[in-house]
């Protein structure tokens, strides 16, 4: 398995051009996440492709290879699958600033 994208049958880029907002990639990527969960396939954020790719020769043999038009601030991988398993419930997750007893 590839331990990077795992395999997944799809991963798309979201990155910034040099006039957008950093938030902007991040965002957009957000809502392709939501959009494929919404359409029953499963999706995972990869945050740790987007450094690599940036500076250096290799990195922009990348780019280039892949159509991506210009280093960025910020950027997000979003990969999408079918999902193997179904969920019959959530995680109940612990954030500092709720308290889940109440
Ligand atoms: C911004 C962001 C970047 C992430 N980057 C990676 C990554 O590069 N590789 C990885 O395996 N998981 C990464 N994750 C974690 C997964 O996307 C996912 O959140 C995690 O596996 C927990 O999944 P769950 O909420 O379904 O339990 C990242 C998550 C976020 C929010």
């Amino acid at each position: 398995m590839n331990a990077v994208t795992y395999d997944a049958p799809l991963a798309l880029y979201f990155y910034g051009s040099a006039y957008c907002d950093p938030a902007d990639p991040i965002v957009a990527a957000t809502y392709a996440m939501l959009a494929g969960e919404a359409l029953g396939l499963g999706t995972c954020m990869l945050g740790g492709i987007h450094p690599l790719i940036q500076q250096g020769r290799k990195a922009k043999a990348f780019r280039e290879a892949h159509g991506i038009r210009s280093a960025s601030r910020e950027g997000l991988f979003v990969i999408f699958g079918y999902p193997r398993l179904r969920y019959h419930q959530g995680i109940r997750r612990t954030f500092a600033s709720i308290d889940w007893a109440r």
